[in-house]
């Protein structure tokens, strides 16, 4: 789970830092694109987390709504996931204003980064309950089958192939997104 989260916040920097610099319509063209696999993975991952994960962990012992913080931040930055969705999807290249994917991008990136660091230290409390962490362990790989399983809904296996995410992130970002 960590490294998929770092992922994602490597993501969103990427977003950020590139947003303005970005010139050629055909850079603006990929970058959009780009931004478009980001919020689907991360939707991706939140959907996953909420329909299989969580339910799963809490029919453990002692672990009944200790998830819940997590859905609840989910709702904390989600509005403003759905901002640069829209702006991401509607937006022509040659409309494309840096300045205001930086604004939206400020409107949510707070909350969200501290998510990806609270579900973390959610996850590592569970030791509590299952100190060796073989029960949480068995419930997550259902959870990568159940994401790689509905992989062929999303556009891009950037952020289910951890190998090639690293790549993308550490490279310009258009260059290693993959589009299946
Ligand atoms: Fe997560
Ligand atoms: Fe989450």
């Amino acid at each position: 789970m960590a490294v998929s989260h770092n992922t994602y916040i490597r993501g969103i920097n990427a977003i950020y830092r590139q947003s303005e610099g970005v010139k050629t319509l055909e850079d603006k063209k990929n970058f959009l694109q780009y931004c478009q696999f980001w919020v689907e993975s991360i939707t991706h991952h939140h959907d996953s987390e909420e329909e299989h994960f969580f339910p799963s962990l809490e029919k453990l012992p002692g672990m009944e709504g200790l998830m819940n913080i997590n859905i609840e931040q989910h709702k904390t930055f989600h509005p403003g996931l759905e901002r640069l969705d829209k702006y991401v999807r509607e937006t022509r290249p040659e409309d494309f204003d840096g300045k205001v994917l930086k604004e939206i991008v400020n409107s949510f990136a707070d909350k969200l980064v501290a998510h990806l660091h609270g579900e973390i230290e959610t996850l590592i409390g569970l030791q509590k309950h299952d100190p060796d962490g073989e029960e949480v362990k068995k419930l997550y790989l259902v959870l990568e089958k159940a994401i790689i399983a509905k992989s062929g809904l999303v556009r891009y296996t950037a952020e289910i192939c951890r190998e090639k995410v690293l790549l993308a992130v550490n490279e310009y970002f258009f260059v290693h997104t993959r589009i299946i």
